[in-house]
């Protein structure tokens, strides 16, 4: 089966996370930044775990400045996406990385990533939406800016809320304050929760913040109680395995729990996260699936019609893509 050309909804990647390191890098040059500890030998991004990670992600988005960089990022990652069969994509944007925090700054960056979007479904016929996103690891303060920012800009291009950064730095509750705010502004809720943290943390993070998807969720499946609840609520998982393997939040491929939550009912979609950092496409994701579980284009549509159905969307664009 040719993987690249079906059809693709995915519902989980970061902006500043799809940047090619060639792109960074040319932005490191222009700006003289010395860039060269996030980068290994052969080009790649560098780093030994998720920590380092995340630091390595904060230093390259130093080198990324200005709405016009922040167009010229989103519509060459589109076409990208677009060149792996993606018609529907939605992107994790920070205002702590567009403008500090500031609202008026925001508004202009989110407008050059908003026009991005618009230019690139005319060139190449890939829908996108922004999920404003909190940096739990940038503090409380960044996290109740980042909902002020998205309070002020939503709708339209910006539909969604979201958490992402260091997974047990706080508890969940400790974010309800911003998921509230986001809920009053119309916007829908998203935090990654379960990539790293237990069963435990996952419940807090569905009792506290109301959160209508998990990004990641796997952690799910350590609990029969949780899972269930999860496919009762029609919680959908936003699962990327290869950022998974690659963070070694699991120990491989073979090791993924993603058949087990399928099975248990709950509702999956599959992501690439921040693709070049983890040497991945939704290619490559649709390909592990079917070299390690044997999917097939019905497993794949399946995957599709979930992702439709939970898109931050409205109902014209859903029925679009479904
Ligand atoms: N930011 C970018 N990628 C992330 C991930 N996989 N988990 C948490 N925060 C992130
Ligand atoms: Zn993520």
């Amino acid at each position: 089966m040719t993987y690249s050309t079906l059809p693709k909804v995915e519902l989980h990647t970061h902006l500043e996370g799809m940047a090619p390191p060639d792109f960074i890098r040319q932005l490191a040059a222009e700006k003289k930044v010395d860039l060269s500890g996030i980068f290994a030998d052969d080009g790649s991004y560098l780093f030994r775990d998720f920590a380092h990670f995340l630091s390595i992600y904060d230093e390259a988005c130093t080198v990324l400045t200005g709405p016009e960089e922040f167009y010229r990022l989103t519509r060459a990652v589109l076409t990208q996406s677009a060149a792996h069969g993606v018609i529907y994509t939605e992107t994790f944007l920070s205002p702590d990385f567009c403008g500090g925090g500031d609202v008026a700054a925001w508004r202009d960056y989110l407008a050059a990533i908003a026009q991005a979007a618009t230019d690139a479904e005319r060139d190449d016929g890939i829908v996108l939406r922004g999920i404003a996103t909190a940096v739990r690891h940038h503090g409380q303060d960044s996290c109740r800016q980042t909902a002020r920012c998205a309070a002020e800009t939503a709708g339209g291009f910006l539909t969604g809320f979201g958490l992402a950064g260091a997974e047990l730095e706080g508890r969940p509750a400790d974010f309800k304050y911003s998921f509230d705010m986001a809920r009053e502004a119309q916007l829908q809720l998203t935090a990654h929760a379960g990539e790293w943290g237990d069963p435990g943390r996952i419940t807090e993070t569905l009792d506290a913040l109301g959160v209508e998807r998990l990004g990641h969720g796997i952690r799910a499946v350590e609990d029969a109680a949780l899972l269930q609840r999860i496919a009762d609520e029609n919680i959908t998982l936003e699962v990327c395995p290869g950022s998974n393997v690659v963070l070694q939040a699991v120990s491989g491929w073979d090791a993924h729990p993603i058949v087990k939550l399928r099975d248990a009912g709950a509702p999956i979609t599959v992501s690439t996260d921040d693709p070049p950092f983890f040497h991945t496409t939704m290619t490559a994701e649709y390909e592990g699936l079917s070299k390690t579980f044997g999917w097939e284009e019905a497993d794949f549509h399946a995957l599709n019609v979930t992702g439709a159905k939970a898109a931050f969307c409205d109902d014209a664009t859903r029925t679009a893509i479904l």
